[in-house]
């Protein structure tokens, strides 16, 4: 063959073309804004190693809602700060917990906004862990209940959505019954299916002031080096009742992502966490790399790896470029 017959480079020659031929594009409405809400008025902490990322109390979580919305990112996930903890996250499933109040006061203000509860108790418990302790353990069924009640809060605080990610056994079950009971039968749920212990939530744990007080996550997050796993807790959470599910980290786990997509047919999310931020934002101030253009690549490699929704801290940024 003396010349090339096929020539790719043909449809890569202008602008135009190259948007015409993209296979994957990025919107707005493909991000999951995450906040972190905490006591008291007027506080917007930032937080150090997540540069753009604040501890915002209520009526400041309002406000980038509202920028949200108005950047046409049609959701937001709250995490919730309490000032109290304990052994049992009893602020966890407190009726005017912190993330109840953030979410009736952000549905009042934005109510056209999508609000998104993550479930888990490991911000609201003494000891930084996802559930109860027993014997030194994360006690799983013990957990189940406390974990139903949050979301049960939430949901009766008007959140559209409940995304459990303490990775307990027979949670999404769980969440659904307690759910039901109460009529909320059309709350759906996001399950944080596949989520990873993983040293990327390194900066999140600043945040939300939830690092394990001793041991770590592997006893319930799963392995790093698993993929069928993955697959193992999909069909769980699945045949639980699951509407979405998620795959968590996201830019170490596209692999995972792409098996997820290609397994199930609901939709699937991915969270581009706290460390992957962090550290395209370190070396972004470094000059190291051009960060609005590597932002946008990571972005679009979640996506193409088959992520129908992304929780991204980029949200905002990344829709004022869109
Ligand atoms: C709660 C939770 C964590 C994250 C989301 N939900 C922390 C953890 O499991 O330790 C991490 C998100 C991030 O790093 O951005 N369990």
């Amino acid at each position: 063959m003396a010349y090339p017959i096929h020539r790719p480079r043909r449809l890569r020659r202008s602008a135009v073309l190259r948007d015409m031929v993209r296979e994957t594009s990025l919107a707005p409405s493909d991000f999951i804004y995450p906040l972190f809400v905490v006591e008291g008025r007027d506080v917007r902490r930032p937080i150090s190693s997540m540069p753009g990322i604040f501890n915002l109390s209520v009526e400041h979580a309002v406000a980038e809602a509202k920028q949200a919305k108005a950047l046409g990112v049609p959701s937001i996930i709250l995490f919730g700060i309490p000032d109290q903890k304990d052994g049992r996250a009893t602020q966890a499933y407190a009726r005017d917990g912190i993330v109840q109040r953030a979410i009736r006061a952000v549905k009042e203000a934005v109510p056209e906004m999508q609000v998104i509860a993550d479930v888990c108790l490991c911000e609201y418990t003494d000891h930084g862990h996802c559930g109860v302790i027993d014997g030194g353990h994360v006690a799983n069924d013990a957990t189940l209940p406390l974990l139903a009640q949050m979301a049960v809060t939430c949901a009766q605080a008007g959140a559209d959505i409940i995304a459990p990610s303490d990775m307990m056994d027979g949670r999404v079950l769980a969440l659904r019954k307690a759910m039901d009971e109460v009529g909320q039968v059309d709350t759906p749920i996001l399950s944080y299916a596949v989520k990873y212990a993983s040293g990327f939530y390194g900066p999140f744990r600043e945040a939300a002031q939830s690092a394990p007080q001793f041991g770590d996550r592997r006893g319930y997050q799963m392995d790093p080096g698993n993929a069928r796993e993955a697959l193992h807790e999909l069909a769980q959470d699945l045949s639980e009742g699951a509407d979405m599910v998620m795959v968590k980290p996201a830019l170490s786990y596209l692999d995972i992502i792409h098996r997820v997509k290609e397994r199930c047919d609901v939709p699937v999310a991915a969270y581009n966490v706290s460390g992957e931020y962090a550290m395209l934002k370190a070396a972004a101030q470094n000059g190291w790399v051009d960060g609005d253009r590597v932002m946008m690549e990571i972005l679009t490699s979640i996506k193409r790896a088959g992520a129908d929704l992304i929780l991204t801290y980029h949200a905002l940024e990344a829709a004022k470029l869109l």
